[in-house]
């Protein structure tokens, strides 16, 4: 779920923030002027105007704090997060007690994913203004990635104690009681962070999924329409609608759902699967699929290997194993385990239709779950399949028409489904049989396994 801070960061004239900074030479008035000039225009959103200026300041005094730092922000409201980064370094090393660009750099950083140096540049930036939301705010982010939620929770909240206007920190507390499945109280923090900004499309859409979650589905799909009209992103609301049966129901997860999803959970992925959801079909899949080969030293394919339960399983099987995943994070788990020849950042579908009768074994363990069609999957695994080639994966299990996509946000899909585009792709059926492909809330999931051959 996303996390938010100010939209950009805001330029501040400079004296604005607590610093000891002595006055340096060639500070003059003409230099103030061009200052003042370059802040009007950065604020009107002339950046290539009010970056000209800084850099003249800049030519006939390199070490300009100022200067730097404007040029610093300007970086960051193009979203050049390294370039803002070495600037605000620059200027730092001219005014270390500068907490605005202490702040600022501690955005750079976060931004650039290295959450424990934002938090480290937050925190000085608090140690010399403490009463600073803003860095609070970014402390809170910067410690949920880090999943220490409750010190989030708790930066989150000495920030609305000293701006309990910000919308900010109401908005990224409801994400973290979020995570922790406090839904009750997420869903208050997004209110208020919606009665102070009633159209924040983020706090829209969070609430919607908090009320699904809460098993409240027309409060949902009344949040998410409203999430729709102030311009939440149509493919990801559409499909969550579609799953509380509000919508049509797309052929697949959007892409940057199943990423963003992903690349959060990657590094508790193992212990939450294997430990609270009893998962079980790597282990379960990887021995049916080894009693229908003949032999080892096979050229296999993983679809969404995620962090790499079952390419482990299947590597005793390879010649050579190559893991496909949308998610680099889970890709990045994956990698440690040093069992794949090869991992691809890509869509499965399309990385099979690149591959053409090279391949002994194609599997899918828990991925289906992601894809509603599954007609381009077959094709695809058809012609990247040798002759005789596998074809094994697991679906959670529906009675119903082809395939479904639950309020969970995940399908299911029908045996008979799967044996008509088996048929219709002309696969060999060796193997469709139920099994339970792991637990939600205490309880069974039903699903299928299969193992196909190409014929
Ligand atoms: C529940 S995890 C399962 C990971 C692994 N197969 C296992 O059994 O542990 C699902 C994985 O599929 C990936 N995924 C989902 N849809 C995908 C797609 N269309 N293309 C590539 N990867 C996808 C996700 O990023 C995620 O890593």
């Amino acid at each position: 779920m996303k996390q938010s801070r100010p939209r950009e960061p805001r330029p501040r004239r400079p004296d604005a923030t607590r610093s000891a900074r002595p006055a340096l030479a060639g500070e003059g008035e003409a230099c103030a002027a061009a200052l003042n000039a370059g802040l009007a225009l950065q604020q009107q959103g002339q950046l290539d105007q009010a970056e000209a200026l800084y850099q003249e300041i800049l030519r006939s005094n390199p070490q300009h704090f100022h200067a730097l730092q404007l040029l610093a922000t300007i970086a960051g409201q193009r979203k050049n997060s390294a370039a803002a980064l070495e600037l605000f370094d620059q200027a730092l090393r001219i005014d270390p007690h500068h907490a605005l660009s202490l702040y600022n750099r501690g955005v750079a950083l976060q931004d650039l994913k290295r959450p424990a140096e934002a938090l480290e540049s937050c925190d000085l930036a608090l140690r010399i203004k403490p009463d600073y939301p803003q860095a609070l705010n970014q402390r809170g982010i910067a410690l949920h990635e880090l999943k220490r939620l409750d010190e989030a929770l708790q930066s989150y909240d000495l920030a609305l104690r000293i701006a309990p206007d910000h919308v900010q920190p109401h908005f990224n507390r409801g994400v973290v009681l979020h995570a922790l499945k406090r839904l009750d109280e997420a869903l208050q923090s997004y209110d208020r962070a919606l009665v102070i900004e009633p159209d924040h499309k983020d706090a829209l859409v969070n609430r919607g999924h908090a009320l699904l979650e809460l098993k409240r589905p027309q409060e949902a799909i009344a949040a998410l329409r409203l999430a729709l009209e102030n311009g939440g992103d149509p493919e990801q609301i559409g499909y969550t609608l579609a799953a509380l049966g509000a919508a049509t129901v797309p052929a697949a997860t959007p892409r940057q759902f199943v990423t963003r999803h992903f690349d959060q959970f990657a590094s508790t992925f193992d212990q939450h699967l294997i430990g609270t959801l009893k998962y079980q079909t790597p282990a379960l899949l990887s021995k049916e699929i080894s009693q229908w080969v003949a032999a080892g030293n096979l050229d296999i394919l993983d679809l969404g290997c995620g962090t790499g339960l079952l390419g482990a399983l299947l590597k005793p099987l390879a010649r050579r194993l190559t893991g496909v995943d949308l998610s680099p994070n889970m890709l990045g788990m994956a990698r440690q385990l040093q069992v794949y020849d090869e991992l691809i950042c890509g869509e499965l579908t399309e990385f099979l239709q690149t591959q053409s009768g090279n391949l002994d074994l194609v599997a899918a363990a828990d991925v289906f779950v992601y894809i509603g069609d599954l007609s381009p999957v077959f094709a695809g695994a058809r012609q990247a399949l040798r002759a005789g080639g596998l074809f094994g994966f697991a679906v959670e299990a529906s009675d119903a028409g082809d395939f479904v996509l639950r309020p969970t946000l995940r399908y299911a899909h029908s045996a008979a489904y799967l044996r008509k585009l088996a048929a219709s792709h002309q696969f060999v059926c060796e193997f469709i049989g139920p099994r339970i492909i792991r637990q939600e809330k205490g309880s069974d999931v039903n699903g299928f396994h299969a193992i196909l051959r190409r014929s």
